[in-house]
């Protein structure tokens, strides 16, 4: 089967410094794919290179086998590609409900769109706060109001940049499972993490980045096997 999304030798960056070196990756459908590696490895450029927020400047990006590689982000999104940035980008002032209304302009044209009552169903702890501002939020509500409003603008593949970061232990567990049952509704996944036992657990295939470069590729028990690979390229050991 053709995969979803795929990358071929995707070099990128920002002027005139090159960021990815020719990254290769494919994702199929109904997969959680991992993506991680050190701090400034391109983690995040690589997402923002499948969204069309910057333009590869060699290789290519298919997607649905269609070539995306030099799409904008708005057509890139109408194609049913979404991705929680690292940032998050809650609207301070307004409140959650609002939030994830702002996820219905614009967006997809996938039958996988979310209405935002859908959305507040699935997460409670939304829904008993759907008045309350942006600003009033925790971190890991703050996340989950991210991903949902994703989940309203509609995508069949979720990039997710490191969304467990700075959250408290228990909150990185519900966000995990929140990951995990978006997957199990259909919705393909790619997780950029830097919490190795998040992507250990959640993830079908991982990819390791390293200086712009895909460098290891492999199952989490692949992984688990080989303990020497994490600790090489990520300076972790688990
Ligand atoms: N807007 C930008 N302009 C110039 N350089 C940038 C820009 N964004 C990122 N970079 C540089 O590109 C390199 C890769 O950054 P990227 O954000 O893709 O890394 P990352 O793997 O996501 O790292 P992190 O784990 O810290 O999020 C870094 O050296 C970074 O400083
Ligand atoms: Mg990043």
């Amino acid at each position: 089967m053709e995969p979803l999304l795929s990358l071929r030798d995707v070099r990128a960056g920002y002027g005139e410094t090159q960021v990815l070196d020719g990254v290769s990756l494919d994702v199929h459908e109904g997969e959680t794919v991992a993506l991680i590696g050190r701090n400034g490895v391109g983690k995040t450029t690589t997402l923002r290179s499948i969204l069309g927020a910057i333009t590869p400047t060699a290789g290519t990006i298919t997607y649905d086998g269609e070539d995306i590689t030099e799409l904008d982000p708005v057509k890139t999104v109408k194609l049913g590609v979404g991705l929680v940035p690292e940032e998050r980008r809650v609207f301070p002032g307004l409140s959650v409900e609002e939030n994830l209304r702002l996820g219905s302009y614009g967006g997809s044209d996938t039958e996988n769109r979310r209405s935002v009552e859908e959305v507040l169903d699935t997460f409670e702890n939304l829904s008993r706060r759907r008045e309350s501002r942006g600003v009033d939020l925790s971190g890991g509500e703050q996340q989950m109001l991210s991903v949902g409003r994703a989940l309203v603008a509609g995508a069949d593949l979720l990039m997710l940049d490191e969304p467990t970061e700075g959250l408290a232990p228990l909150i990185v567990d519900r966000v995990a499972e929140l990951i995990e049952e978006i997957n199990d509704e259909g919705i393909t996944v790619l997780l950029v993490e830097q919490n190795v036992s998040v992507t250990l657990e959640l993830a079908d295939r991982v990819y390791i980045l390293d200086k712009g470069q895909v460098v290891y590729e492999g199952t989490p028990a692949e992984l688990d096997e080989d303990e020497s690979v994490l600790d090489r390229y990520l300076g972790v050991s688990v």
